[in-house]
């Protein structure tokens, strides 16, 4: 009797997680292909067009460059770095209470997947896990920096 209680809480446990795994936004699973191929091309955009300066670690160069990795200003401006990927930026700029004023040219090359695939790329490796940024979500932010 008793272990068959345990089975049934068992079996009750596999299904919530199962449901937890089919329901909701399944796109933004990190376990996706998709998001595998957008991170794979991203990390590889990375080291072409963004680790001479920000390192491959992402810990940035001194007070000239600065780090991507467990930057708070990433954290808490998600369509300005977007932005900046496409556009790059100039004046003070403040990440982790330190001040960095020093231009980043931008990749106007770059197309709107580029940049979201570099985007997924900085956002999961050593920032929160946000899960794939898609092209969707990245081509109307890109549409509203060009006006500022
Ligand atoms: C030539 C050097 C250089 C390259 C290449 C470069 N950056 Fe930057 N980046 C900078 C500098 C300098 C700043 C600071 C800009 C300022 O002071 O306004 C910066 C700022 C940033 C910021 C905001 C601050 C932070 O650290 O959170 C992000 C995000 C960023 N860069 C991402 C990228 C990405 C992604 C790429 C590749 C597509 C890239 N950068 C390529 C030099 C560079």
């Amino acid at each position: 009797m008793r272990i068959q209680i345990h089975y049934i809480i068992l079996m009750m446990l596999v299904g919530v997680g199962l449901l937890n795994c089919t329901r909701g936004d399944s796109s933004k699973h990190t376990g996706s292909v998709k998001y595998q191929q957008y991170y794979v091309q991203g990390e590889e955009l990375y080291k072409s067009y963004c680790a001479n300066c920000h390192q491959l670690d992402g810990s940035g160069l001194g007070r000239v460059y600065p780090p991507l990795s467990k930057s708070d200003f990433i954290e808490q401006n998600f369509e300005e770095v977007i932005c900046i990927i496409k556009y790059g930026r100039s004046g003070e700029l403040w990440v982790n209470g330190t001040m960095y004023n020093q231009p980043m040219k931008g990749n106007p090359a770059l197309t709107d997947l580029e940049v979201a695939e570099i985007a997924t790329y900085i956002y999961n490796t050593w920032n929160t896990q946000r899960g794939i940024v898609e092209v969707g979500e990245v081509t109307p932010i890109l549409a509203g920096c060009a006006e500022k």
